[in-house]
């Protein structure tokens, strides 16, 4: 690596340039909505408006009490690794799947005479990190239902290409691709590149998830976070699963694995997946509070994308073009997305009282 691309890659990792910061300012709104007032619909993040698990809130006030003690990366690795029924060497924890998203953009797409293949719109992280140290980003639109085209990714592949990115379900769409075309696109398109599977959103779907397939195939690496339905966006906690080759490279950019996660964090994430429970019961209300949604977008007649993730992507067609200003007016983050040239919104699910009440600000503002 070159000196400009090491200080590009170390600017990138520290200033944290590559996170959801970056991605709100593009699509035009940014809050540090921790600081919001209680009164705001905070529908802008994706977050799970139930919490966390209380099992996962008793352990975390248990590890504040370590604070002063470095905790046991080891044993949350082995914990993910076992309950995906992969190796710990497998496993590359991080500082939110954001973190591991920059770090396979950055030991995987970082010679700029390459290009990555991405959907658009999709989640910028991966291909706003492989743009800033100078690839080539192709930009594969969605199809007409706003699913990713892997047909269309596939024919974009050539020898030039350094990875491909596909976020399954989509986020900001809650589309889904299908699993056999999936699988059969992974299969061939990873003899050539590296494919990063983005599956944050996967316990929203019932649906096989892409983790098996990276025991034996280096070219294949999986991102997932305990931000969405473990409700644990503000304690940074992520990871890639990829073969124990592929790990290994990207934990060379770092100077310690795991070192980012904190003693609360670890705590957290261990107790998280031992609650089942909470993760069926996140689901089960996501769907309920889509349902609200639905009934109102159905009757008013206006266009959206069936969702499969804590989210939902409607036309903004026929809403004034200070829409993302009027709703902030009402205390209500949401974001507007350019679908190219089209305006679109990403409301995250909250409650579904939370859903009415966004429901009845909805209906103020159609022009
Ligand atoms: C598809 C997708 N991937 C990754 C992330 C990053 O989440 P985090 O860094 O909190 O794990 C998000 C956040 O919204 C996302 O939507």
């Amino acid at each position: 690596m070159n000196r400009r691309n090491w200080l590009k890659i170390s600017a990138l990792l520290t200033a944290g340039a590559y996170t959801g910061t970056a991605y709100a300012m593009q699509t035009g709104c940014y809050f540090p909505v921790s600081d919001l007032p209680k009164d705001w619909l905070r529908l802008g993040s994706n977050e799970n408006p139930y919490g966390c698990s209380p099992k996962v809130m008793e352990a975390m006030q248990t590890a504040l009490k370590e604070c002063n003690r470095y905790p046991n990366y080891d044993a949350l690795i082995q914990k993910i690794a076992a309950h995906h029924q992969v190796a710990a060497e497998q496993i590359c924890i991080t500082a939110g799947s954001s973190e591991a998203l920059a770090l396979a953009a950055i030991a995987f797409a970082r010679n700029p005479s390459q290009n990555i293949v991405t959907a658009k719109p999709t989640f910028n992280v991966f291909p706003d990190v492989a743009e800033r140290l100078g690839v080539t980003r192709i930009d594969i639109p969605l199809t007409a239902e706003k699913v990713i085209d892997l047909n269309k990714m596939a024919t974009a592949v050539n020898s030039q290409t350094a990875a491909v990115y596909v976020c399954n379900p989509n986020n900001p769409t809650g589309t889904k691709v299908e699993t056999d075309a999936l699988h059969n696109f992974v299969q061939e398109i990873a003899k050539r590149t590296v494919v990063v599977i983005d599956e944050v959103y996967h316990d929203f779907i019932n649906a096989p998830s892409l983790i098996p397939k990276t025991t034996a195939n280096p070219n294949l690496v999986v991102i997932r976070s305990f931000s969405k339905v473990y409700g644990l966006a503000g304690m940074r906690i992520g990871y890639a699963v990829a073969h124990a080759d592929t790990v290994k490279k990207m934990q060379a950019l770092i100077s310690r694995p795991g070192i980012t996660i904190s003693q609360a964090g670890v705590a957290a994430a261990m107790a998280a997946l031992d609650d089942p429970a909470f993760v069926q019961m996140s689901v089960t209300k996501n769907k309920e509070s889509q349902q609200v949604l639905y009934n109102y977008l159905n009757q008013a007649k206006i266009r959206y994308i069936p969702s499969y993730a804590n989210l939902v992507y409607f036309s903004l067609d026929g809403f004034a073009p200070t829409y993302l200003k009027d709703m902030q007016a009402r205390k209500v983050i949401v974001r507007e997305i350019d679908d190219y040239g089209q305006r679109w919104c990403r409301v995250s699910m909250g409650t579904p009282e939370e859903m009415q009440q966004f429901v009845e600000i909805l209906k103020t503002m159609r022009s």
